[in-house]
């Protein structure tokens, strides 16, 4: 996956010019705070060549990961199409881009988006890239706010996201949070983590948070009954994003593509379409192994169970569709 056209260029513009040595220095530094789960009072971007190496070096991993998530919704809820979108944690933008790509509708004259972002490095080149490659986008407002003292009065949205920002939130200010997205959202909330153990412990916990709510599961979970993967195991997916020749200086890789390992949940106010969800009775959780006339799926079905499942060419039409799926796929 790649980012779109108009971001991509925008994202160049931004870096043309910034010294690779520093961006790889700064790309390092910021690595290090994210892996560490660093909760220290500061911003991991806290200055310009900080949001430079976040856009140079996370932002396609992020994009591509929010990007497949919403994938995910679009297909469970077909007639979901918002007009509103509030991005919380929001960094440069990323949501508002993959929304918006997922359903154009929010990049027109009718969309509008309310991005809740701490840092001013992050706002400020959020708001530069908005500037450069989507000058005719609806209304959008960027919000300063801490999401530790809790959000500030707002309207519910179609459509509201928290991706990649748990991590740096303690308990029980997530907890919070979480609430407060939920009763702020008029159709879908989306949460996006890392692929990670602990990115996977942080949705599990909002997941019974949500169910107990009153929330409806969207995706990737097609059940509502407890999680049936048990510890080591976690569930994630991935996607293949495209790194650009920046990328690959500042991160000293040789290889044209990484694999971002991501994890996410998705809920609505309104149960899935009852059509798609009679047809999505699993979700394949890891890439198939496929040798000559079978192949074996990792599935979490809507039974509440979790199985490896293989195929073989004598199960004719069910062979065939179970090949063409992938890691992520509801099948
Ligand atoms: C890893 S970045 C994710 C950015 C974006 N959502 C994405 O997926 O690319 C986390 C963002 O959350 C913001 N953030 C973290 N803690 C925050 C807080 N307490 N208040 C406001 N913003 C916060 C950070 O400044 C950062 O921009």
């Amino acid at each position: 996956m790649e980012l779109p056209p108009a971001l991509r260029e925008a994202v160049e513009e931004v870096l043309a010019g910034v010294a690779v040595p520093a961006l790889a220095e700064a790309a390092e530094r910021l690595s290090q705070r994210y892996r560490a789960e660093l909760r220290d009072g500061r911003w991991h971007v806290a200055d310009e060549l900080a949001a430079q190496a976040y856009l140079a070096t996370r932002l396609p991993a992020t994009y591509a990961a929010i990007r497949a998530s919403l994938g995910q919704v679009a297909l469970a809820a077909p007639d979901f199409a918002p007009q509103s979108l509030l991005d919380v944690g929001a960094g440069p933008g990323s949501a508002w881009w993959a929304a918006s790509d997922c359903w154009p509708g929010l990049h027109g004259p009718r969309g509008s988006a309310r991005l809740i972002e701490g840092s001013p490095a992050m706002r400020g080149i959020g708001q530069r890239l908005l500037a450069l490659a989507a000058p005719d986008a609806g209304q959008i407002h960027w919000q300063a706010a801490d999401l530790l003292a809790g959000l500030p009065d707002l309207a519910p949205h179609d459509l509201v996201t928290l991706a990649y920002v748990q991590g740096e939130l303690a308990s029980p200010a997530r907890e919070a949070l979480l609430a407060r997205l939920w009763a702020l959202t008029a159709g879908t909330l989306l949460l996006v983590e890392p692929g990670t153990p602990a990115g996977w412990q942080r949705l599990m916990q909002a997941r019974s948070q949500l169910l107990a709510a009153g929330a409806s599961l969207l995706a990737p979970c097609p059940h509502a009954a407890d999680c049936p993967i048990v510890v080591p195991d976690w569930c994630h997916f991935s996607r293949k994003v495209a790194r650009s020749r920046l990328h690959r200086l500042v991160k000293r890789a040789d290889v044209p593509w990484e694999d971002e390992k991501f994890c996410y949940l998705a809920v609505a106010r309104q149960p899935a379409s009852a059509a798609i969800t009679a047809k999505i009775t699993a979700r394949v959780l890891a890439a198939p192994h496929a040798a000559s006339g079978r192949v074996s799926l990792k599935l979490c079905q809507s039974d509440g169970s979790a199985m490896l499942r293989l195929f073989t060419k004598r199960e004719g039409e069910v062979y065939k569709s179970a090949r063409r799926l992938d890691w992520g796929d509801g099948m």
